[in-house]
């Protein structure tokens, strides 16, 4: 065995194989049972996929590269949890394709914000975070106030995401239109929209009732991050 390992040590070529081996080893070890089991993520009650018009924010979001300069992950830290909430659950983001965890916070964090101010806070803030956050280093975004929102291929798009796992019904797809202009009009009929995505929050987001914009979408999207799982009844499992 030692002369073995004398002859390995002086020779780049067999130590580097050995390594090779030795590394592949570890990783099968880790990497194979997660073939076989299920599901590596925890069911959490309360988690839906995201309604067409978060969704469309969502694509917003990404779009603009908010990713860039907010995460989407509270660590399971005592400062974290006390400056934003509940740390993030693997659940909450089981429906994100891609995942916004981010990996730099210019700002605050975002998988709470959620119900934390008003719509109007928001198209205020960005359409110029200085006039409320005076020091503020955000972009200002006021062209999404003009821009209309385009999402025709909604479908289609809930369509590709079912291909990667996301639990969207026939039924949801089939309304994914009229669900995402009922979300813009608390007058109308949001009932079944709300039965299908609940919690879903229904708002004049952008205060223009006239045109569905990029802002209503992505305004519907903030409102909804982090308020999906109800963390008074949520215990965590116990092995
Ligand atoms: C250049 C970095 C940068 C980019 C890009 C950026 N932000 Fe910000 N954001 C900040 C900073 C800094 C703050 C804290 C000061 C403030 O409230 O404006 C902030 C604050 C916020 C807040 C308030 C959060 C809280 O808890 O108070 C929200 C919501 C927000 N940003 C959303 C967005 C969205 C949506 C986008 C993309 C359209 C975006 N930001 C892009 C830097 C950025």
């Amino acid at each position: 065995m030692l002369k073995l390992h004398k002859k390995a040590e002086k020779n780049s070529v067999l130590l580097l194989i050995f390594s090779l081996i030795v590394v592949s080893i570890g990783g099968l070890v880790e990497i194979v049972p997660l073939f076989y089991v299920k599901n590596t993520i925890e069911k959490v009650e309360g988690m839906r996929p995201y309604s067409p018009l978060e969704l469309a924010g969502r694509n917003i979001y990404v779009r603009e590269g908010c990713y860039l300069c907010h995460s989407q992950m509270i660590r399971p830290f005592r400062d974290e949890i006390e400056r934003y909430g509940h740390y993030s659950l693997a659940a909450e983001s089981m429906y994100d394709h891609p995942f916004q965890w981010g990996s730099k916070r210019t700002g605050p964090d975002l998988a709470r914000v959620g119900g934390r101010y008003s719509n109007e806070w928001h198209v205020e803030h960005l359409v110029n975070p200085q006039a409320l956050v005076p020091e503020s280093v955000m972009p200002r975004y006021p062209f999404l106030l003009e821009k209309e929102l385009k999402f025709d291929d909604a479908a289609e798009h809930m369509k590709t995401l079912r291909i990667v796992g996301v639990p969207y019904t026939d039924e949801q797809i089939a309304n994914a239109k009229d669900d995402l202009y009922a979300q813009v009009d608390p007058e109308g009929d949001y009932e079944d929209m709300q039965a299908r995505y609940p919690k879903a929050v229904v708002a004049n987001f952008d205060g223009n009732a006239e045109k569905l914009t990029e802002m209503d979408a992505l305004v519907s999207y903030l409102q909804m991050l982090g308020t999906l799982v109800n963390f008074e009844t949520y215990e965590r499992p116990v092995r």
